[in-house]
C-alpha cells in the first residue's frame, strides 16, 4: 500500500535539501542516527543560504557547518554540548541553550523552538510502512511530528527499535536511501593510569553498594555511571528506565541481573531514548520487545520516572561546592556539556518510593592537582543540581548523604569525601564562612 508512494518520495541528498531555506532552522536527528548526507549536502548549498540554525543533541562527527567558511551562512544551537561543537560554543561561533532534556519536546511543541525542517536518519519501512527512529528516540520524534517539512535518510542497517518509536512513511516528505554503517561509540574508559583505574574501583563499589536487588536504574553519561555496571554482578532483578545506555548493559541482561521483573512501571520492558553503543547493542536491540523507546518527554519526565518505585539516578558532576551545588555542564564560563537529564532523573528517583538520587565524582582532577570539592564554585559556572535537589554524593572516599541535611552538616561530609590533600584548605573556608565554628 505504502510502496507507491514510498518510491515516489525518494530523490538525491543534494535534491532534498533544496527545501532548506534562509533563516530556517534546521534539526538534526542525534547521536549513531547523524544524518550526514543531507548534512553535507546542505553544507554544498552554503553560499545560497544565510542565518540557517542547526540545532540538535549529541553527534560524534565534525559538522561541516561550523567550517569558517560557512559562518553567517549557518549557525549552531546546541542542546547539549558535545566534543565536536564544544570548541566553536565557546568560542562564541555557536549557541548553547540551557534546558532539561524532559523539556527539549515541550519548547518545540510550544512553537519557542519551531523547527522548519528535520533531517532523519531511520530504518526501512516495515510491511506497514513505519520506520524506526532507531536507535535515538529523544527529541527527534516531536521535532518530526512538528516540523513543516520532514526529510529522511532511509537504511537497512538502522535496527528497528521498538516502542513509541515509528514514523510513518506518509509522514515523510523527501526520502534518501543510503547504506553507512552507524557510528558506534564504545564505552568510555577511565582507566588510564593505575591511580585512576583505582579510583573509579572504589567508586563504583560504592555506588554499587548503595543498590540494592529489585532496584530501576538510570545511568547517565560519562565515565562512571559505565564503570559502575562492572559492580553490579552480584545484584539481582534490577530494572533499567534511563534516557541513554551503554554496551555495558548488554552483559548485565545477558547474566539475568537485569529482568526488569520487579519494576513497578512497564515491568520487563527497558525503557530508554537513545543508546551511544557500538553494534554489539545495536543488534541486541534490534526487534527486540524487551526495548521500549519513547521520547524524553515521557522517558525524562520526573513524575513518569518517580512511579519506578525503587529508582536510583547515577550522574556526574564537574564540579560540587561543600553545600551541594553541582555545577555538571560548565568548566567556569565555558560550556562542557549541557544539562542532559542529571535533574529531570534526580528529582524523579528522589519522588520514587525509596528512590536514590547520586552524584558521583572522582574527588579531584587532572592528577590531584584540582579538588572537584570546592567551598564555591567556580565563577561563570552555573548551578545544574541544586542544593535542595540533590542527596547522595559519592567520591573514592565514601558517601555524603546531604538530603535534609543543614549546611554545617553538609559542609562536615562533603570535607570528609574530599581529596585529603584538599581537605584543610576547605575546613579553612568553612569556618571563614560561618558553617563551622
Ligand atoms: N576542573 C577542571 N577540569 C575538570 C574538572 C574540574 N573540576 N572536572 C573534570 N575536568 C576535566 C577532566 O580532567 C577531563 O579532562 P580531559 O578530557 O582532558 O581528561 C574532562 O574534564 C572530562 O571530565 P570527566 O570526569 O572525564 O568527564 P565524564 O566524561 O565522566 O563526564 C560530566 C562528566 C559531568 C561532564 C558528564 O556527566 C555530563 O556532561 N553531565 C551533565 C549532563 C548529565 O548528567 N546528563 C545525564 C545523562 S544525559
Amino acid at each position: 500500500m505504502y510502496l507507491q508512494k514510498y518510491q515516489s518520495k525518494i530523490v538525491s541528498a543534494r535534491e532534498a535539501v533544496k527545501v532548506v531555506k534562509s533563516g530556517d532552522r534546521v534539526l538534526l536527528h542525534a547521536n549513531s542516527c547523524y544524518p550526514e548526507l543531507l548534512v553535507n549536502a546542505m553544507c554544498d548549498r552554503y553560499q545560497e543560504l544565510n542565518d540557517v540554525e542547526v540545532a540538535h543533541l549529541t553527534i560524534f562527527q565534525k559538522p561541516c557547518y561550523l567550517k569558517p567558511e560557512m559562518q553567517n551562512h549557518f549557525r549552531h544551537n546546541a542542546l547539549f554540548t558535545s566534543g565536536h561543537v564544544r570548541k566553536a560554543v565557546n568560542e562564541g561561533t555557536a549557541d548553547f541553550t540551557p534546558v532539561f532534556l524532559s523539556e527539549i519536546p515541550l519548547i518545540i511543541e510550544r512553537g519557542i523552538l519551531p523547527i522548519d525542517v528535520v533531517f532523519l536518519h531511520v530504518s526501512c519501512p516495515d510491511a506497514h510502512g513505519f520506520c524506526s527512529y532507531s536507535v535515538s528516540n529523544e527529541v527527534t520524534k516531536t521535532a518530526a511530528d512538528h516540523a513543516k517539512v520532514v526529510i529522511a535518510q532511509i537504511n537497512h542497517k538502522m535496527p528497528r527499535v521498538l516502542g513509541d518509536n515509528f514514523i510513518h512513511v506518509d509522514k515523510i516528505d523527501y526520502i534518501v536511501e543510503c547504506d553507512p554503517d552507524l557510528i558506534e561509540v564504545p564505552m568510555v574508559d577511565p582507566n588510564s593510569t593505575e591511580e585512576e583505574k583505582k579510583v573509579y574501583r572504589k567508586i563504583g563499589e560504592t555506588i554499587a553498594s548503595l543498590i540494592r536487588d529489585g532496584d530501576t536504574l538510570q545511568m547517565g553519561i560519562g565515565a562512571i555511571p559505565d564503570a559502575v555496571l562492572t559492580y553490579l554482578t552480584e545484584k539481582n532483578d534490577l530494572g533499567i528506565h534511563t534516557e541513554m545506555f551503554s554496551d555495558g548493559l548488554i552483559d548485565l541482561i545477558d547474566k539475568g541481573i537485569i529482568t526488569g521483573d520487579r519494576k513497578t512501571l512497564l515491568p520487563g520492558k527497558i525503557v530508554a531514548s537513545f543508546v551511544i553503543a557500538t553494534k554489539k547493542t545495536f543488534d541486541y536491540i534490534h526487534n527486540n520487545p524487551i526495548v521500549e523507546f519513547r521520547t524524553t518527554k515521557f522517558v525524562n519526565d520526573p513524575y513518569i520516572i518517580a512511579r519506578n518505585d525503587n529508582m536510583v539516578s547515577i550522574n556526574s558532576a564537574i564540579q560540587v561546592d561543600f553545600t551541594g551545588q553541582a555545577c555538571s555542564d560548565s568548566m567556569g564560563h565555558k560550556i562542557y556539556s549541557g544539562f542532559g537529564g542529571q535533574v529531570d532523573f534526580i528529582r524523579g528517583a528522589s519522588r520514587s518510593r525509596n528512590g536514590k538520587p547520586i552524584i558521583a565524582m572522582p574527588s579531584t582532577a587532572k592528577n590531584n592537582t584540582i579538588s572537584k570539592i570546592v567551598d564555591t564554585l567556580t565563577p561563570g559556572s552555573g548551578v545544574t543540581t541544586s542544593k535542595a535537589d540533590i542527596h547522595y554524593v559519592v567520591t573514592e572516599y565514601g558517601i555524603a548523604d546531604l538530603y535534609g541535611k543543614t549546611l554545617r552538616e553538609r559542609v562536615k561530609q562533603m570535607i570528609s569525601i574530599a581529596h585529603p590533600n584538599f581537605r584543610d584548605e576547605l575546613e579553612q573556608k568553612a569556618r571563614e564562612f560561618k558553617y563551622l565554628w
